[in-house]
């Protein structure tokens, strides 16, 4: 069974309340409808109830009554989720009158819905941006016990045929949020890549730490902190099979592996790649995308005490839809 029929049926199976932020949006909306038409979460919605009412009108969509809508400028429910706000922030110099203001932006009133029990995730960034969404999830959501730094992987969906990976399926992280992680933060993102692997794409995770160097083949500070980052990710999950430092090819092609790492129990087979440092991430995961015409979806936040998920603000309303059924499928885990 492909990936999204899965994914799509055990949403199905399971169904958890998705928050979205951006309610008022077309492609938000549209998307949402779609999930109420085929039943795979319950939606809630924020924003102002009229104009979402309005565009559902002009959109013609016939599910979207079935949606929760909440505003978040709407005193009565600032009242409910401020007090929470107030409580996560007041360490950091926060006012009750600061957390008011906080709680009526929908980007930190749908973090604080998931964060009270009252949705399961939350997924928007289709028209704030990337450090906005993030922001605000680290803030109230926080990290889950014994992780420290929030990641993003893409599933990389290769060509049929592909020999790379799972049957042509590989993640990669980071690719959305660490600029520059050191040695821990790049152990850390590997074990989260390893868990993401396991409850979102359905694989059994070989994980490769990526560098310029294979087994010592290079010496330079930048390799340190990759092999740092290896000893640290062993430490930390020692059943996990993961290897670095490796270069892609000594990760991904079997020949190249028995020439420059024949020790390996990962390399040549490795299905998650984890890259040095954001910079490589991103624009890896843009060049197989583009030229080896993958499908990279995602990033899927990793790392965070509850599933948030942010969307390129060039998507599409498939997009969104295909992203909360992963986001649904991250809350099925949670539990
Ligand atoms: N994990 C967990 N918490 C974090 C992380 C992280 N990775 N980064 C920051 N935080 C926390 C901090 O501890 C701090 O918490 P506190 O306020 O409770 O003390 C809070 O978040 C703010 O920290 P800052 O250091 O002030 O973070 P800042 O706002 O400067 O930046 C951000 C965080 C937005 C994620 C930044 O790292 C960033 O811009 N990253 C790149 C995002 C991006 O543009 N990606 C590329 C596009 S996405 C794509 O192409 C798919």
């Amino acid at each position: 069974m492909e990936l999204f029929e899965r994914l799509t049926k055990r949403a199905k199976a399971n169904r958890r309340r998705i928050v979205l932020p951006e309610g008022a949006e077309t492609r938000n909306i549209t998307a949402a409808d779609h999930i109420l038409a085929d039943e795979l979460a319950d939606i809630i919605l924020l924003g102002n109830p009229e104009e979402i009412a309005d565009k559902a009108k002009e959109l013609g969509l016939t599910h979207i009554n079935r949606a929760t809508v909440l505003d978040p400028a709407d005193e009565k429910n600032i009242d409910k989720y401020a007090p929470l706000f107030f409580e996560l922030r007041k360490n950091k110099g926060v006012t009750m009158e600061d957390a008011r203001r906080f709680t009526a932006n929908e980007l930190y009133f749908g973090c604080l819905m998931v964060k009270a029990g009252d949705a399961d995730g939350m997924v928007s960034g289709a028209i704030h941006t990337t450090g906005d969404v993030l922001r605000a999830a680290f803030q109230i959501i926080k990290t889950e016990p014994g992780i420290n730094t929030v990641s993003g992987a893409f599933i990389m969906l290769l060509p049929e045929g592909s020999p790379y990976g799972s049957n042509g399926l590989m993640i990669f992280a980071d690719c959305a949020v660490v600029p520059d992680p050191d040695a821990h933060q790049l152990a850390e993102i590997a074990v989260c890549a390893a868990r993401t692997a396991r409850e979102v794409a359905d694989i059994d995770p070989r994980v490769a730490i990526l560098s310029f160097s294979t087994k010592g083949s290079a010496k330079h500070e930048r390799v340190d902190k990759v092999i740092e980052a290896t000893r640290i990710a062993h430490e930390m999950a020692p059943e996990l099979h993961l290897d670095g430092e490796l270069q892609t090819d000594a990760a991904i092609v079997p020949v190249v592996a028995s020439l420059k790492a024949p020790q390996s129990d990962i390399a040549g087979r490795a299905n998650i790649l984890v890259f040095p440092s954001l910079e490589v991430g991103n624009i890896a995961y843009k060049l197989v995308q583009r030229i080896a015409g993958a499908e990279a979806v995602g990033p899927l936040l990793q790392g965070l005490a509850a599933p948030v998920s942010d969307l390129s603000r060039g998507c599409v309303a498939d997009d969104i839809y295909k992203t909360i059924i992963m986001t649904a499928n991250q809350a099925i885990h949670e539990d």
